[in-house]
């Protein structure tokens, strides 16, 4: 009797699971196509286009022809552990698209399935990314203290330049933990850098604003102030000779002039040359 009420139940079971996961599949494939674009514009869109060509990473046109999907699920959810791994096209990419390396993507199977789903589609929708709006000089200059720690960052992360330098007339020596950000907007573009504020791909500065995430008016000042960094960067003399410089030059010269002025003027008054001059004519008297 107990043998028959348990095989009863343990067969119930199993099929109720299958029904439950029939309607979850049925459902999850409904929602995949909007889904897939959704993640692939807020989240991909910033570094890759759908037959647009190479922006940050690769055009990801055809993806699904030249990899395997397991594989792509892989690096995808953590690009950094397939190249340490020593996965030989993950290491090969890396090497393509240093020093950029593709953020995590924290995003289930299914969910990088329905991306894949829609890059196959043709990414109907997915423009290349919009242009970075121009900066208002009052953001350029909000981003140039935000990055040197002038001004704090609302969440309190740390400043930018404790580990990374930027050629410009109004930054005084950055960190060298980090590469330098001179020329990084015409490298990355304006929605890379954008994307790697968001979401820092790199440990050592995803570390750093763990839990204090840069707001969307940070990125944007800072975001403006790296392009206008980069804009002048080509204009500018190297640091060492740079108008800094120069001008306190100028100053310390000046300094120097009316010091020499000063001691001329004592010199003068009180000359040794006065004074021999005096007595010799004192002596031939
Ligand atoms: C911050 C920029 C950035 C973002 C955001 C980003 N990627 Fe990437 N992606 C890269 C770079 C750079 C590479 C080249 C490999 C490397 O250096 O890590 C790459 C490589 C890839 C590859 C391998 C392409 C190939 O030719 O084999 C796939 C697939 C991929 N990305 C998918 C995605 C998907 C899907 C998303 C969104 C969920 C995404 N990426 C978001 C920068 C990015
Ligand atoms: C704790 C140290 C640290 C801080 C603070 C930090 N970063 Fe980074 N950042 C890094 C590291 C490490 C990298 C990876 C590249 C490298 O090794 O130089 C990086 C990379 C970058 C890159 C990509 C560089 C490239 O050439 O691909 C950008 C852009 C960037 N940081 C901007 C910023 C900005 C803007 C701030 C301030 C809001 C900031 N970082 C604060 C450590 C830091």
């Amino acid at each position: 009797m107990r043998k028959t009420v348990l095989e009863t139940g343990s067969l119930v079971a199993p099929t109720w699971l299958l029904v439950v996961g029939l309607v979850v599949s049925v459902h999850a494939s409904s929602a995949r196509a909007e889904t897939g674009a959704e993640i692939f514009k807020t989240r991909c869109a910033p570094c890759h286009t759908i037959g647009g060509g190479r922006l940050v990473g690769p055009d990801l046109k055809g993806v699904s022809e030249r990899r395997d999907e397991a594989w792509i699920i892989h690096f995808v959810q953590s690009p950094a552990t397939a190249i340490e791994a020593g996965d030989a096209t993950a290491v090969a990419l890396s090497k393509e698209f240093a020093p950029t390396v593709m953020p995590d993507q924290p995003l289930t199977k299914a969910e990088i399935v329905s991306v894949l789903d829609y890059i196959r589609s043709g990414g109907e929708g997915s423009a290349a990314p919009e242009p970075e709006p121009e900066a208002s000089p009052a953001e350029i200059a909000r981003g140039e203290a935000l990055f040197q720690g002038k001004v704090r960052l609302e969440n309190g992360g740390p400043a930018c330049n404790s580990c990374h330098d930027v050629k410009h007339a109004d930054v005084i020596g950055g960190g060298v933990l980090a590469r330098e950000l001179t020329t990084v907007f015409s490298r990355l573009g304006g929605s890379g850098v954008r994307a790697i504020l968001g979401s820092p791909p790199f440990p050592v500065m995803q570390q750093a604003y763990l839990g204090r995430p840069l707001t969307k008016d940070e990125v944007t000042s800072l975001v403006g102030f790296l392009r206008s960094a980069d804009e002048h960067h080509a204009l500018r003399q190297p640091r060492d000779y740079g108008p800094k410089l120069a001008i306190s030059g100028v100053i310390g010269a000046a300094i120097l002039f009316i010091l020499y002025a000063l001691l001329w003027r004592k010199r003068r008054k009180k000359s040794v040359n006065q004074a021999i001059y005096d007595r010799q004519i004192a002596s031939s008297n």
